[in-house]
């Protein structure tokens, strides 16, 4: 018989002294049934984005994200009726009744088990741009009190990236729509604003996400290297120093867990940064794998190189996916579950194990508010928690590993 939750202690109160153990704050994206897949518009692929749905001033941050999931999953027309204003005031509440438990249970796994926290989406373009000439801050500013209350790290996510751009951005690229000039005003006024705003309250900013292909080419589709050529990403880096001298400024990217062309290719632009003087200091290995795919098992080797150039690494947005395409008439089998947490542990040591690798932040709070059923089809169940918001095998693999390490955190 598998562990039962009587078990649990909390993650927080076995994370290593200098470690940063994350999860993210759920952001509308796909819950409001939005997908990555959807909003990916490199050449030939029409964008059809999922509503953004604005959380109303009066919830926190997890209600929005509990009602965001609730309405993806209510039928048509209560949607409609409650982006419409077409509820009575009863049932709204009604609504708010059945989400508050969820989102007090998100608030505390956030809490118990975690110093680190991503805005999932609310750090991202078209999150804090939606309008041109207007920031809307509401939910980072909130994110980063949470945090601050909690005693927690927040990592910032993401200024360069070719996805989740505002139309309006998009609109200004198109040819003859707007000048070079205008372009890096509008560049310079996001990072600025951005980072400079959370100066010394965002410990790190991913400056620049997913830039290269998995064959170790620079990736098309990101509007800024399209225009200005690969230049503008260490320009990037030089506005976020200016805004905040303090804070980390990471490259980004999955598929970089191994040492293969994409990650080799990362090397090399990070030992060319480092020789030109360009403010890098860390190199963020999403993590985004699966049960079915080959583990990296030289992960430790691939992040000491980075760690060898003077750099920190993170894995920055943990995820192990699993098929579930049976789900509906066949549980996951418990075998499954374990292997699942073997994975988890391995990662987990390779982190711990790397001196210079500061932290590890799990990409979801639980199963059921994971990205990776809308984007990867027949996929899913990959976080420490399942559909009710309770520890899977997973999370205790983790405790144990985190709980080992202990001991030995001086020698960090
Ligand atoms: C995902 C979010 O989890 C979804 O809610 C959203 O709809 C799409 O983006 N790599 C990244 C993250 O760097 O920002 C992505 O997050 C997952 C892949």
């Amino acid at each position: 018989m598998g562990r039962v939750a009587a078990n649990t202690t909390s993650l927080r109160e076995v994370i290593p002294a200098g470690f940063y153990l994350g999860n993210i704050i759920p952001g509308a994206g796909h819950l409001a049934g939005g997908s990555l897949a959807d909003e990916r518009r490199g050449p030939g692929i029409v964008a059809k984005k999922g509503p953004i749905r604005k959380k109303d001033p009066n919830d926190d941050l997890f209600t929005s994200a509990a009602l965001a999931k609730w309405l993806n999953e209510a039928p048509d027309d209560v949607k409609t009726a409650w982006d419409n204003g077409g509820l009575s005031a009863e049932q709204r509440q009604e609504i708010y009744d059945a989400v508050a438990p969820e989102a007090a249970r998100l608030a505390e796994i956030l809490v118990n088990d975690f110093n680190s926290i991503t805005p999932e989406n609310q750090g991202k373009w078209e999150y804090v741009a939606p309008e041109r000439d207007s920031f809307y801050f509401d939910e980072l500013d909130e994110l980063v009190a949470f945090a601050e209350a909690h005693g927690q790290r927040v990592r910032g996510h993401a200024l360069l990236w070719h996805n989740q751009n505002p139309d309006w951005l998009l609109e200004m690229f198109e040819p003859g729509a707007a000048s070079d000039e205008e372009l890096m005003e509008v560049l310079r006024t996001h990072i600025a604003n951005v980072v400079g705003r959370y100066k010394g309250r965002i410990a790190q900013w991913d400056v620049a996400n997913e830039i290269i292909n998995d064959d170790g080419t620079w990736r098309e589709g990101n509007p800024w290297i399209d225009r200005f050529g690969t230049g503008i990403v260490a320009e990037a880096f030089r506005l976020a120093h200016a805004a905040d001298p303090q804070c980390e400024l990471y490259l980004n990217d999955y598929n970089v867990e191994s040492i293969n062309p994409k990650s080799d290719a990362y090397y090399e632009l990070c030992q060319q940064y480092l020789a030109d003087g360009v403010p890098l200091h860390g190199f963020g290995i999403q993590g985004h794998i699966g049960l079915q795919l080959t583990f990296p098992e030289d992960l430790a080797e691939n992040m000491r190189r980075f760690v060898d150039l003077g750099l920190n690494v993170e894995l920055t947005e943990v995820d192990i996916r699993q098929l579930v395409s049976f789900r509906d008439e066949v549980e996951i089998p418990a075998n499954m579950m374990e292997l699942q947490g073997e994975r988890f542990a391995a990662l987990f040591k390779a982190a711990l194990d790397t001196p210079g690798c500061t932290g590890l932040t799990i990409w979801g709070l639980s199963d059921n508010y994971s990205w990776i059923p809308s984007l990867f089809k027949g996929e899913g169940a990959p976080t420490l928690m399942d559909d009710d918001l309770q520890p899977k095998a997973a999370y205790f693999a983790v405790r144990d590993v985190l709980a080992g390490h202990e001991e030995s955190a001086a020698d960090r």
